[in-house]
């Protein structure tokens, strides 16, 4: 059995760990045999001196072994499983899901919980009344074989070492490795037992990975771990320096993702980032057969991806016609703040992490997990960048809780601090 101290030892002089003693580090962690300050002192080891590839692939099979791993024996469509690094407005899911559903896909997909300034696709999912996340293996089997796709919490039998990892990282700014993030990420992946994996890696102001060669290093990190798991991956990079369309907000986010689908209102920026990644999903599975973007906008058009959506959320136990009612009865009783432009001049900059924790600031998301988010709150950014606006223009719409202390200017002017004009 390998001496602690000595595996800390030689992370922090730059050595290497091999696959048996990472495995038996993460086991004995997940046992509680190892103090949270040894764990620590060794995740800070990793940060100054990095984890190596060989060492991120074995870190990964030990995340992955930590707990149980999901088998689909009886799937016959195709099985895809998508995944965002997360980002501002990114409601990218709840359109997709349902939409590679409608063209024949199976996506089993777990998700999280918001913390911070990006929001949770579970959070956008609990503004729809009844809809239920909490679903065991069968029950996401049967929504695969009743609808193609099931949008459900993290099981925490998967994964068990991430969950305790992530803990300490989070609590000792240990995060952002690029190991360990790749081994968080695509243990949780790989446990989820799709075989066919698209990465949505968002890069920019209001995304984990801030620059382009971060967001590369990362995309080409988890797609060899992928592959030398047998698993097919793809990875879009994505801009994220302003939110993803127009919506940042629970219920907001939902309308929009459903406006899209529907045909009830167009958000161009998330039809072509659900068809960049849509295209990826059905190229993995079906390779460049066909034009697989036509297929997807045919599907939109002929009304097949919202009838997709409809059954899905009704599988659920969401019930659409109450989040229909509570939206409107949302946009009667809360505040709703105008903000316009004073003069002319073409938006430069719509800054996604500066929208981002405004939107959380008003009760969308959360600072502390102990908060409590209210679903209907959130900003609509009417005007985006490259976009010309004139004087008294609505730039953007926020709706705030009835009880918010800040006066309409003042949250105005918290909106107006992301943006940048060019006369
Ligand atoms: N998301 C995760 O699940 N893990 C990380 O390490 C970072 C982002």
């Amino acid at each position: 059995m390998p001496e602690l101290r000595e595996l800390i030892r030689r992370k922090r002089h730059g050595g290497a760990l091999d696959a048996a003693e990472l495995r038996w580090l993460v086991d004995e962690a997940v046992a509680g045999r190892v103090p949270d300050y040894q764990l620590a002192a060794w995740l800070m080891a990793c940060c100054f001196t990095h984890l190596n590839a060989t060492e991120t692939l074995a870190l990964t099979a030990a995340f992955v072994g930590s707990g149980e791993q999901l088998v689909w024996n009886n799937v016959t469509r195709p099985l895809v499983d998508k995944h965002s690094t997360g980002g501002v407005g990114d409601k990218v899911s709840l359109a997709l899901a349902p939409w590679l559903a409608a063209a024949g896909l199976a996506l089993p997909k777990m998700s999280g919980r918001g913390l911070g300034h990006t929001g949770g696709t579970l959070d956008k999912l609990a503004a729809i009344p009844g809809f239920r996340t909490d679903l065991d293996q069968p029950a996401m089997q049967r929504l695969l074989d009743s609808v193609g796709c099931c949008i459900a919490a993290q099981s925490p039998t998967l994964v068990p070492a991430d969950k305790l990892f992530y803990a300490l990282r989070d609590a000792t700014e240990t995060v952002d490795e690029l190991g360990l993030i790749v081994a968080s990420i695509m243990s949780k992946k790989l446990a989820c037992g799709a075989q066919h994996i698209v990465l949505d890696v968002k890069c920019g102001s209001g995304a984990f990975f801030p620059n382009p060669p971060a967001a590369q290093a990362f995309a080409a990190m988890a797609a060899r771990i992928g592959r030398e798991a047998g698993r097919n991956v793809a990875c879009v990079i994505a801009p994220m320096e302003q939110p993803l369309g127009r919506a940042v907000g629970n219920a907001l986010e939902v309308q929009e993702a459903a406006g899209l689908l529907s045909g009830g209102q167009d958000s161009p920026e998330l039809r072509a980032a659900c068809l960049e990644l849509g295209v990826a999903a059905l190229e993995l599975v079906h390779g460049a057969t066909a034009d697989h973007g036509t297929l997807l906008l045919d599907l939109l058009e002929s009304g097949a991806a919202w009838e997709s959506f409809q059954r899905w959320v009704a599988a659920q136990g969401g019930d659409w016609a109450a989040f229909e009612h509570g939206a409107a009865s949302a946009a009667a009783h809360y505040r709703q703040v105008t903000v316009t432009a004073t003069s002319a001049g073409r938006l430069e900059r719509l800054d996604a992490l500066t929208v981002g924790l405004l939107a959380c600031d008003l009760g969308a998301g959360r600072r502390n997990k102990e908060d409590v988010i209210d679903p209907w709150v959130g900003v609509e950014c009417l005007a985006k960048v490259g976009d010309s606006v004139e004087p008294g223009q609505e730039l953007a719409r926020l709706t705030v809780m009835p009880q918010e202390p800040r006066t309409d200017e003042q949250l105005a002017a918290a909106y107006l601090a992301a943006a940048g004009f060019a006369v």
